[in-house]
């Protein structure tokens, strides 16, 4: 049986496809690559049907897939991975056993290496919130992002369309305080631009620059995640270390190794 497989490939740069993911999508004739994959991949869909999935209607993709699945298989280049945020759940229900997902790096774990920071560092932050202004719902019982800030709590926010000072706003209610925060464009991908600093210098800091792509004619999220909470510049010593080796690690008297 040929398969549709949805391959996480990360933030963009295919140094951060797996082996696997590999492996899989050079098996294929067929690829549905979302933009800026198209461009960034193309040594590796030399040879291959490129599509955009964003140019059909549901069933039309559908109707695609099918006919490439008569003669091999087909690939789907997840952004990030189908971990969050990822619009292929009803092709992946559809195809069922025919469906295969394959995870990838996500975006949370690019920022989380290039802050070189743990996002739940323990006596730091007690919990990581992934949430998106887009997806809480326009209902007066819907949450806001100020409400998930709070002390303990890393926010990550993808797909942001607050404009950055509300934004601010909303945070410091949360936190009832300036805490860190960081906002990471185009990750791993041409024009990749960090800006760090806090509540109260962020809007200055950014200044003129359009993150999010509020200012422009088109839907689509910016590909920018936003990272909130004191982890983003907490350091930690050793104690944690010796603490779990004490309690956790160590291995006790007639216990096999
Ligand atoms: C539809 S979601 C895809 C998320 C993806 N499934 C993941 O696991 O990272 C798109 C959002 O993810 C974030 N994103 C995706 N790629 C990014 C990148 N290269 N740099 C920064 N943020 C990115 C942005 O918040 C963007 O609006």
């Amino acid at each position: 049986m040929n398969r549709v497989y949805f391959i996480g490939a990360g933030p963009g740069d295919p140094d951060f496809l797996t082996l696997k993911g590999a492996r899989l999508l050079a098996g294929c004739d067929a690829v549905f690559a979302p933009p800026p994959f198209e461009l960034t991949f193309a040594e590796h869909l030399q040879g291959k049907g490129v599509l955009v999935p964003f140019d059909y209607y549901f069933d039309e993709l559908v109707e695609k897939i099918r006919n490439f699945l008569v003669a091999g298989n087909v690939a789907f280049l997840v952004p990030g991975d189908l971990t969050f945020y990822a619009p292929f759940q009803a092709l992946i229900d559809l195809f069922g056993e025919q469906a295969v997902v394959v995870p990838g790096v996500g975006t949370a774990n690019v920022a989380s290496a290039l802050l070189k920071k743990t996002l739940d560092l323990p006596g730091v932050c007690n919990r990581a919130i992934i949430a998106s202004p887009r997806t809480l719902g326009d209902g007066s019982d819907a949450p806001t992002i100020g409400q998930l800030a709070a002390p303990g709590v890393t926010l990550l926010i993808y797909m942001n369309n607050i404009p950055l000072p509300q934004l601010v706003t909303q945070l410091h209610q949360g936190y009832g305080k300036s805490v860190p925060i960081a906002i990471c464009h185009r990750l791993c991908l041409p024009g990749e631009e960090v800006v760090q600093g806090t509540l109260d210098d962020i809007v200055a800091k950014v200044g003129e620059r359009d993150f999010f792509n509020l200012n422009s004619a088109s839907r689509r999220p910016a590909l920018t995640l936003v990272l909130v909470g004191e982890t983003l510049t907490a350091t930690v010593d050793g104690a944690w270390w010796d603490y779990r080796r004490e309690h956790i690690w160590k291995f006790r008297d007639g216990e096999a190794e």
